[in-house]
Formats: C-alpha cells, structure tokens, sequence
C-alpha cells in the first residue's frame, strides 16, 4: 500500500497548506457577514453603508426619476438611517448584502448594489441597484456592477443571478444588457408600482458565463 501523503514530512507540510488554504477560504467567504471588504474600481468604491449616508441617498434615491421603477425608497433621512441598520442585520444574518456606490474623490454614498439570496445559501440570488441621477451615463454603473457580480460569484458562490426590470424601465433594461445579462422572459403584471401591476423582464447571469465574458473582457473596468 502506498503511503499517504501526510505520512512524511513534506506530506505533513502540504496537508498542513491544504488545511491553511481551507481556513482561508472560509475565512474569505464567511468574512462578508461580518462586515463587507471595500471593492476599488475605477471609478468607484464599493463598501459597507454607514449611518451618515442615510441624507446623501435621500437625496439621491428618492427623486421621482431614480425611484419610478422600483420598490419605494424611504422618504426621510431617519428611514434611510433605518433601512442602513437593516442592511447590516441582514447581512449579519447571512440573507442579504448591500454596497454603498461612492465615486472616487467622495465620501460619501450615491448608490447602492444589493444581492439578496432566494435560497438558503445563495445558490440563486437576486440583484439589484439604483444610482442617483447626476451618475447616469458616466461609467459609474458598469464600474460597481462588475465588483458587485464579482462579489456574487466569487465571494458568496451564487450559481445564479437573476435580476428584474419593469420592462417599461429602459435604463435598467440596458443596463442589465449591457453588464451581460441574458434575458429570460417576462413575468407578466409581476409588479405592483403606485397602484399599477407592472410586467418586467427576467434577466440572469450565471457563473461560467461570467467567468467566460471576464476571460474576453479580461477582468478589466473601463
Ligand atoms: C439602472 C441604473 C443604475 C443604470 O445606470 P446608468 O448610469 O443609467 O446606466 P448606463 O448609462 O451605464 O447604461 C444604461 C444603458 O441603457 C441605455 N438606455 C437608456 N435609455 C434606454 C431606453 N429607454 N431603452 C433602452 N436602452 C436605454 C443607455 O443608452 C445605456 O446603454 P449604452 O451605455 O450602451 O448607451 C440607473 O439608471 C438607475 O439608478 N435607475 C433608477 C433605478 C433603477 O431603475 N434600477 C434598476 C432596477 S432593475
């Protein structure tokens, strides 16, 4: 019978490599509940939200423009204070992680990306954004939404991430497009926005796609 590799001395040394390397890994992918890294980009950073961000979203997020296709955002900096509060439970809870969008040169947030799991262990995960409108059209989407999906598939091991748009959104339908997303179908008068039940579009990003888009893009922003 062949000896087992951690029978001799280098054998110990590589099993002890191999159990330094898991520990790494674990270390790595369960690291995020505690608190999320800071993610630099080009022209972004994307990080923890903090309490003092809560004014900057107000007045980022809850113009009619930015908040028309989404779920209504709080309307007053302590409902931004307390959605904040609520995005660390959540991510301490494993469930759910929200990045503050912050351009370089600023301190503070004028965006957000979030990845919520759809199942325990965030096989599946849902994204989603929202960017203040003074950022459209710069380059600052495309910036964090590489991170974010970078952090989705590497960080959290999402297999699959789905996102919707209303289909009425143009932007956040070009958008998705744009970052590589496939379009699935739409899921018909599956949302309801100011007393109206919307139809948006399914769109969705696996992990070898992503990888395979990254291997062409070659892991570079621009
Ligand atoms: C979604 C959002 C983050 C995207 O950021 P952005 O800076 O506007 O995105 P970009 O400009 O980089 O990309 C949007 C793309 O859609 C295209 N587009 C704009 N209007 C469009 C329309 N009516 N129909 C189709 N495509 C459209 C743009 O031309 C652009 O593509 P291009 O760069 O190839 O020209 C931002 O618009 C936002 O915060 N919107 C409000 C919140 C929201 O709707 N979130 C999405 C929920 S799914």
């Amino acid at each position: 019978m062949e000896k087992m590799p951690f029978q001799d001395a280098q054998g110990i040394t590589d099993l002890e490599a191999v159990i330094a390397a898991a520990r790494a890994a674990v270390t790595t992918t369960s690291d995020w509940k505690k608190t999320l890294p800071v993610l630099t980009g080009s022209m972004v950073t994307l990080r923890e939200l903090r309490l003092s961000d809560a004014p900057s979203l107000l007045a980022m997020l809850s113009t009619e423009e930015v908040s028309r296709f989404i779920s209504p955002p709080p309307t007053t900096v302590e409902g931004f204070e307390r959605f904040i509060a609520w995005t660390h439970r959540e991510r301490a809870a494993g469930n759910y992680v929200c990045f503050a969008v912050v351009p370089h040169g600023m301190d503070s947030a004028i965006g957000i990306f979030q990845v919520r799991q759809l199942e325990p262990g965030f096989a599946t995960a849902e994204w989603g954004f929202a960017i203040g409108s003074a950022f459209w059209g710069t380059g600052v989407f495309l910036d964090g939404a590489r991170m974010a999906v970078d952090f989705a598939f590497d960080v959290i091991r999402t297999h699959r991430l789905e996102a919707r748009a209303a289909v009425l959104n143009g932007r956040g339908n070009g958008a998705l497009r744009k970052v590589g997303a496939v379009q699935e179908g739409v899921l018909r008068k599956s949302f309801l926005r100011n007393g109206e039940y919307l139809d948006q579009t399914l769109w969705t990003i696996l992990d070898e796609d992503w990888r395979q888009a990254k291997s062409v893009w070659g892991g570079q922003v621009h």
